[in-house]
């Protein structure tokens, strides 16, 4: 047998129906909030990644699936979805159009990480992208549609926001990390020593322990922040308040990719361990002209959908059960059975959902099924049926019956 790649996972039609429930709940919201879709390739060259989410992140050093094609070009799978949706904002012209331009997508994503609950190497991730809007407003307003969809799946999580500033407060942010590092670097794991020399914030972002330990106490971003940044945090507040978005302000965010400036936000479980993160993004007004366009202010975020549903069944959030056909169409024998065939195509056409018997089961037997995959009538044909032009109708929930002439079966269930 060949089994499934590591970190991957089936869908089940059993089990789809909930993906298709949290989907469609995120194309609602999308819409309610003027968001069109997105879809662009599921890889890209190598170098948008390595330039977009940054070439000291995890993410591009560690976990990136990237090969070589037959042209010899360098390509990866997509570990995320914001540096595809910039470069199609840049190489379709959308700048020239009308702004902000609003977008979401539904996607898979690729990282190769140790796999554990809530942890895959092929995800899927809702996200969305606001491009041409710098104020504080846009960010509230991405931030309310992902509360908008939590609370629309009945989750009850934690919003934490901070700003990691600038490239302007970053540089002095940047000098006091080192001088607080500098004298344990010793301590520190070699990714963290290469991270001190190259991109000193990442520091911050180290699973090991005995680097979160020292971590802990390092300087916070905060207190470094510009008078324009620092006034963005507060008008952030301001319209997070405004909206009745409950929040706490948590420093020690930084995020696992580079191009965040300013606000950055996550939304966490308390019902679910490690991977209690369902939602993350932030504002990155850096990252469009870093791959080649024009500075294009922009901001967004993206959820996991394996998270959410984890979450969701840890908290006992409701799903609405999958859904049976309308009409389960028993026929008792030859002539019966083709007449339920009959039935069940001009129920369909009619745009009623309507399945019969394809394994010359008994009518016991198909009323088992019926019942097994949720019909909510079964329609019986039998030899008196047939002969009088009708079928005996049984309402699945309360067993009431009655009978009804086939030439009224697509009136009938259409009433229904
Ligand atoms: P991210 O925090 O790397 O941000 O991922 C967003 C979400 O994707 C996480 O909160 C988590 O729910 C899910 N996720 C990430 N890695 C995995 C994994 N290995 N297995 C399962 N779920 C995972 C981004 O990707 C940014 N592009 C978000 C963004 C959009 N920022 C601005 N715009």
């Amino acid at each position: 047998m060949i089994s499934i790649p590591k970190g991957t996972k089936d869908v089940l039609p059993a089990d789809s129906y909930k993906w298709q429930y949290v989907e469609n709940a995120a194309r609602e919201v999308a819409a309610l909030y003027g968001l069109k879709e997105l879809r662009t390739p599921t890889f890209e060259h190598t170098e948008l990644f390595s330039r977009g989410v940054g070439d000291t992140t995890d993410i591009v050093t560690k976990e990136m699936y990237t090969f070589r094609d037959k042209g010899d070009r360098s390509i990866t799978l997509k570990p995320e979805g914001t540096a595809g949706a910039a470069r199609a904002y840049i190489e379709n012209g959308l700048a020239g159009g009308a702004q902000p331009v609003k977008m979401y997508y539904i996607t898979p994503a690729f990282r190769y990480e140790r796999p554990q609950a809530g942890r895959l190497r092929e995800f899927h991730q809702f996200g969305v992208e606001v491009f041409g809007a710098k104020g504080a407003d846009a960010d509230a307003e991405v931030i309310a549609l992902a509360d908008a969809l939590l609370k629309k799946l009945g989750l009850h999580v934690k919003l934490h926001v901070n700003s990691i500033g600038c490239p302007k407060c970053r540089a002095e942010y940047n000098r006091a990390l080192k001088e607080y590092f500098a004298p344990r670097l010793g301590e520190l794991c070699a990714d963290c020593r290469s991270r001190y020399e190259k991109n000193p914030l990442r520091l911050l972002d180290c699973k090991e322990e005995g680097c979160r330990k020292i971590n802990r106490d390092a300087p916070v971003i905060l207190d470094y922040l510009c008078p324009e940044c620092k006034a963005h945090f507060e008008a952030l507040k301001g319209y997070l308040d405004l909206a009745g978005i409950e929040y706490s302000v948590d420093p020690r965010i930084v995020r696992g990719l580079d191009y965040y400036t300013r606000t950055v936000f996550e939304f966490v479980s308390d019902d679910i361990g490690a991977q209690g993160t369902v939602c993350g993004g932030g504002r990155y007004d850096g990252l469009i002209e870093e791959i080649g366009g024009a500075p294009t202010p922009a901001v967004g975020f993206a959820a996991g959908l394996e998270r959410l549903l984890i979450v969701m069944e840890a908290s006992g959030a409701p799903l609405p059960p999958p859904k049976g056909p309308k009409v389960y169409l028993a026929g008792l024998d030859g002539e019966c059975r083709k007449k339920a065939f009959v039935l069940a195509q001009e129920l369909r056409a009619a745009g009623i959902s309507a399945e019969t018997d394809h394994m010359e089961r008994s009518v016991k037997a198909q009323f088992k099924y019926a019942d097994k995959i949720g019909a909510e009538y079964v329609a019986v044909i039998g030899g008196n049926e047939l002969a009088a032009g009708e079928m005996n109708v049984k309402r699945m929930a309360d067993s009431t019956s009655e009978k009804v002439p086939f030439a009224k079966a697509a009136e009938y269930f259409s009433a229904k």
